[in-house]
């Protein structure tokens, strides 16, 4: 231990002594807090690529259940142009094609460039491939490594980044989870992407912008897609009643091969996890169709195969800010005895602008008679996270509620991303890393011991700030 982490553990020995009395830990760290603001128009991270009909905004995500599959998603702003998208692996130059589809969609007054989705399939396990769009003026070429072989021994690290925006912030945490040297794999986004809802008629430029400033990262490697509210779009105002029609038309999601039939929830595999996506906003009571999905799913998921099952969702059950408080608890009532019944790992949620990290606590025993409503510790819940700190311009969640709750483990109002690095069935270890800092510095850290391997460790006692 260096003399850095030592005054650290001091200090956070410290912090305990005076922060413990209620809840955990509320950090103290201070910041300036400014309003976030949106980068203009002509920055360089909306800069459109050279060329006549150039692809733009180029994006993947997981494509089958098990990782074997990639949609490769783009736009072209002048004509239609090619929709095949041509792919090699890195070890040899014959070069195979995948033909995607075109949609269009105009949004009040604005008209989409035409949205390229195709899905390429068969590739090989662990191997690092090339795909080329566009024609041959303006072909740009990418490349992505798929995840090894499902297993569960099989180290794989996520990100995980929220309510992302696309202000001076939201570049600067896109760039720290860039430069992390626990070097994220694929993204498992928590949902709330450009943020073009907060302009005049959704200004749906804005999610045009969004899409090129993420590509440096998402044409890379794979983000999983959850919906916020950011994507509902839904303006009656100016005619536009169809909730989530630009989300849908831009950004895909392989539901179909977890027997979904909306792409709002479903599941992947994928190295040693199983990521269940949830839909805050889709109904989710009983009978639904995502209750009847999430019902039959959680059966399905085998622990031998994939210890690890992580939850991804917007709006958070355990949640001590005052800025959609108890929004999700509707949903919470509905599902989280399943999530302690099987055993759930890790909830990330988003949707408040800033971090936290909850205890193992259940709140499951209440009926409308008992009046047992408080959130116990139990070894067999999930720990929930609050990671919507991804900067977008509505800037940062400040308030908390008071005292910090006892469900509460750690929390602190700054931006960041924070990374989940499997290591194998039993461990893996859990980094959250404030954009003020190098991107290496953990304001927050955990081992996690597998609930299904290792389900009575008491994680909560190795935690380190
Ligand atoms: C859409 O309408 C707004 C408000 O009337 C206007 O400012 C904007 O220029 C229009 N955009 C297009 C593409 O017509
Ligand atoms: C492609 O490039 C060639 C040579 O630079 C040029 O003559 C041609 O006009 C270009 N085609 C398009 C569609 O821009
Ligand atoms: C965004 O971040 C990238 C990488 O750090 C940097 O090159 C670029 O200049 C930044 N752009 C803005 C508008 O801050
Ligand atoms: C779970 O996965 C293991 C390892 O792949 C396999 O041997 C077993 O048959 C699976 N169980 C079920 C119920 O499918
Ligand atoms: C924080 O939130 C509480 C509850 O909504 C409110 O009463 C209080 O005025 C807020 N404090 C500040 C500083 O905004
Ligand atoms: C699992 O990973 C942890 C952390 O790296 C390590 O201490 C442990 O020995 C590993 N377990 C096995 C069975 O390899
Ligand atoms: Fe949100």
């Amino acid at each position: 231990m260096g003399l850095f982490q030592g005054l650290s553990l001091l200090l956070g020995l410290l912090l305990n002594l005076v922060f413990h009395c209620n809840g955990g830990t509320t950090s103290v760290f201070v910041r300036n807090v400014e309003k976030a603001i949106d980068m203009p128009l002509d920055s360089d991270v909306f800069a459109v690529p050279s060329g006549y009909n150039a692809p733009q905004q180029v994006h993947i995500t997981q494509g089958d259940l098990v990782g074997k599959a990639v949609i490769v998603s783009w736009v072209t702003e002048d004509e239609p142009g090619s929709n095949t998208v041509r792919y090699w692996r890195e070890s040899s130059k014959r070069k195979k094609l995948a033909k995607g589809k075109i949609v269009t969609y105009r949004f009040f007054n604005y008209t989409s460039g035409f949205i390229h989705h195709a899905t390429i399939r068969n590739l090989e396990y662990d191997t690092k491939y090339y795909y080329e769009v566009g024609l041959e003026n303006t072909t740009r070429k990418f490349w992505f490594t798929t995840p090894p072989e499902i297993g569960p021994d099989v180290p794989y690290t996520f990100g995980l980044i929220g309510d992302l925006g696309q202000s001076y912030d939201s570049n600067m945490t896109l760039s720290h989870y860039e430069l992390n040297a626990r070097k994220g794999q694929t993204v498992l986004f928590v949902g709330d992407l450009s943020y073009a809802d907060n302009y005049p008629n959704h200004d749906n430029v804005r999610w045009d912008t969004w899409g090129r400033f993420a590509e440096r990262s998402v044409a890379y490697q794979p983000w999983i897609w959850t919906v916020g509210n950011h994507e509902i779009d839904f303006a009656p105002e100016i005619g536009e009643t169809k909730p989530f029609k630009p989300f849908s038309h831009r950004y895909r999601t392989p539901y179909k091969a977890s027997q979904s039939t909306s792409p709002f929830w479903y599941s992947i595999k994928r190295a040693s996890a199983h990521i269940i996506v949830l839909a805050s906003y889709s109904a989710y009571g009983k009978y639904t169709p995502q209750y009847k999905w999430l019902e039959q799913e959680l059966p399905k998921v085998n622990r031998t195969e994939t210890p690890w099952l992580i939850v991804l969702m917007h709006s958070p059950w355990y949640n001590s800010y005052n800025y959609h408080y108890m929004e999700g608890e509707t949903m919470r009532v509905m599902y989280e005895p399943w999530f302690v019944k099987y055993k759930v790992d890790v909830v990330y949620a988003g949707h408040v602008h800033a971090y936290e990290r909850s205890e193992r606590v259940s709140n499951v025993a209440y009926n409308i008679v008992n009046g047992i409503c408080t959130p116990i510790k139990d070894e067999s819940a999930p720990v929930y996270i609050t990671i919507g700190d991804g900067g977008n311009l509505e800037g940062l969640a400040t308030n908390m509620t008071e005292p910090q709750p006892a469900y509460s483990a750690f929390r602190e109002a700054s931006f960041g991303h924070a990374i989940f690095d499997i290591k194998n069935r039993t461990h893996a270890h859990y980094s959250w890393h404030r954009n003020q800092d190098g991107e290496n510095v953990e304001g927050d850290s955990l081992w996690f011991f597998n609930r299904f391997w290792h389900p009575f460790d008491d994680s909560s006692a190795h935690v380190s700030h």
